[in-house]
């Protein structure tokens, strides 16, 4: 009897190394590459390519990530900070010893679509779970522009990761628990624009990778698509129609917004600044009603602006007012006005802000915190820089003044405590000691 249950375990433990071994070795990896990439493409084919990879490339956001700040363009060096380390991104010049002037078609596309680079299986920093769902026709045009571009002699640097994540073929379990098989079909009961829209979101200008929140393994979560998360101490809120009605966009403005950077529910800020200084700003405007036409749900923008559906601003209560009033007026009042009105073409209004409107307060709190540099946005607009008050304010006189802020011109409930505030000071500090 014994012996027969050891035979059991022993096969059990085999099949389950052979299981592991298998995925490891890439037994189920899916990829979506079809073979007629092997074919190279003729230089005339090439050519032809090179200005709609151009743009392409603009609305995939490739540049901001492939290029450091300061550095050579497209030569990589961007460091990317993980939970399990730091992630660089590479040089993609055509340079043939250090970018990819060596890779074939098939191999560039096997690492933007599949997440398998010529030298091993790549991070999903890379964001290839929503490349892969871009056309092969949009990544051959990509390869056909980056070739045209000027090579650089720059060396890539080294992921400084602890094990087991430097080992890159680990990332076949994550590849087999978060990639889909499946690309993205044109759904044939909406419009074109709406399927543009889709797939602007979903593989190009990838407003996922950002926007949904991620699982433990830090895949993006299906069942929580574009409902807002977490990264890097800032909410990226929810792009659902419902959060951007919250938000007090309508689909005319979000439109708008995506092209300057600027509204009457705010200015880009952080890394959502970056997305529109490097990418939105130059799509064309047929892409930007799409994108915004797919977010509210409709197959084309209305003739007239939709009116958002937003909590009103609610009455606050005579404490929370004598706590925070003041605090406004001394503080904001100079430049954000006493109706909180702001003033055109230098500082954003409040009464209509959208980080005062989001259930989660963290935006709101870390600016504050933080203030905001100088802004250039597109065009000549230019908004001055806000200055933080970590130094002047407690936590509570934070927690106050959020509150206030949020009740009055927000509609929502007065419930942030200073703790919440200390949590993110916290965080704060932590994150400009390493700086
Ligand atoms: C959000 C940041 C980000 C964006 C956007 C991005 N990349 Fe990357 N990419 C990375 C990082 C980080 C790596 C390195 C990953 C690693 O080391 O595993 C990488 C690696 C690559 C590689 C593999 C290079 C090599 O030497 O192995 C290629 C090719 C590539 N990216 C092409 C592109 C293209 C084309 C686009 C636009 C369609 C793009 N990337 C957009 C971050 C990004
Ligand atoms: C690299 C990450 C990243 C990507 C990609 C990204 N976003 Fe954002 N987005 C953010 C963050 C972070 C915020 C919050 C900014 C803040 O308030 O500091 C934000 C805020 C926003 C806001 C609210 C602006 C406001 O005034 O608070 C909208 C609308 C938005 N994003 C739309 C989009 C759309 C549409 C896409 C895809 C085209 C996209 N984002 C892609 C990170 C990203
Ligand atoms: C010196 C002028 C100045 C002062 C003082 C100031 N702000 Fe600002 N604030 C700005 C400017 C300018 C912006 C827009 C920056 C941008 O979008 O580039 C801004 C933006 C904001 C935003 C919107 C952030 C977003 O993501 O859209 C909030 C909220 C805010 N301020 C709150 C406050 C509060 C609360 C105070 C007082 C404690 C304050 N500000 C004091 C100039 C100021």
């Amino acid at each position: 009897m014994m012996r027969k249950l050891l035979w059991v375990a022993a096969c059990v433990i085999v099949v389950c190394a052979l299981a592991v071994a298998s995925i490891f070795f890439g037994a189920f990896e899916k990829s979506v590459v079809a073979g007629d990439v092997d074919e190279p493409l003729t230089a005339d084919a090439m050519a032809a390519l090179a200005e709609r990879g151009a743009y392409v490339a603009v609305a995939a956001d490739c540049y901001a990530c492939h290029t450091a700040k300061g550095g050579a363009p497209w030569a990589g060096g961007l460091p990317f900070e993980t939970p399990f380390g730091t992630i660089y991104a590479t040089n993609i010049s055509p340079d043939k010893d250090n970018g990819i002037g060596g890779w074939s078609r098939a191999e560039f596309h096997r690492a933007v679509r599949d997440g398998v680079g010529k030298n091993g299986h790549l991070y999903p920093a890379m964001p290839y779970a929503s490349y892969r769902k871009m056309t092969p026709e949009d990544v051959d045009a990509v390869y056909a522009y980056l070739m045209t571009r000027e090579p650089m002699k720059v060396a890539n640097k080294a992921n400084a990761l602890s094990f087991p994540f430097n080992i890159r073929r680990g990332l076949t379990f994550w590849n087999l628990v978060n990639l889909s098989g499946d690309t993205q079909a044109e759904v044939a009961e909406r419009s074109a624009a709406w399927n543009r829209g889709r797939y602007l979101t979903d593989a190009l200008a990838h407003c996922g990778e950002c926007h949904t929140p991620r699982n433990a393994l830090q895949g993006m979560k299906a069942d929580a698509y574009l409902k807002g998360a977490d990264i890097e101490g800032v909410h990226a809120p929810d792009l659902t129609k419902a959060g951007l009605q919250r938000m007090g966009f309508g689909p005319h403005v979000l439109s708008a917004f995506m092209k300057s950077g600027l509204s009457a529910q705010g200015g880009m800020t952080g890394q959502m600044f970056e997305v529109v200084h490097f990418s939105t700003q130059y799509m064309t405007t047929d892409d930007l009603d799409a994108l915004s036409a797919y977010l509210f749900d409709l197959d084309a923008l209305p003739a007239d602006e939709m009116t958002p559906e937003m909590s009103e601003p609610a009455a606050v209560d005579a404490e929370l007012s004598a706590a925070a009033k003041p605090a406004y007026l001394s503080l904001c009042s100079g430049c954000h006005g006493v109706e909180g009105q702001g003033i055109p073409h230098v500082v954003v209004p409040l009464s209509t802000n959208a980080s005062l409107r989001l259930t989660n307060a963290r935006n709101l709190i870390r600016v504050v915190l933080d203030g905001i540099p100088a802004q250039r946005f597109p065009g000549l607009e230019r908004m001055q820089p806000m200055p933080g008050f970590a130094a002047e304010l407690t936590d509570r006189q934070v927690a106050d003044l959020v509150n206030w802020l949020r009740r009055k011109w927000g509609g929502q409930e007065a419930d942030i405590g200073p703790q919440e505030v200390g949590q993110l000071r916290h965080g704060l500090e932590t994150a400009s000691a390493g700086r």
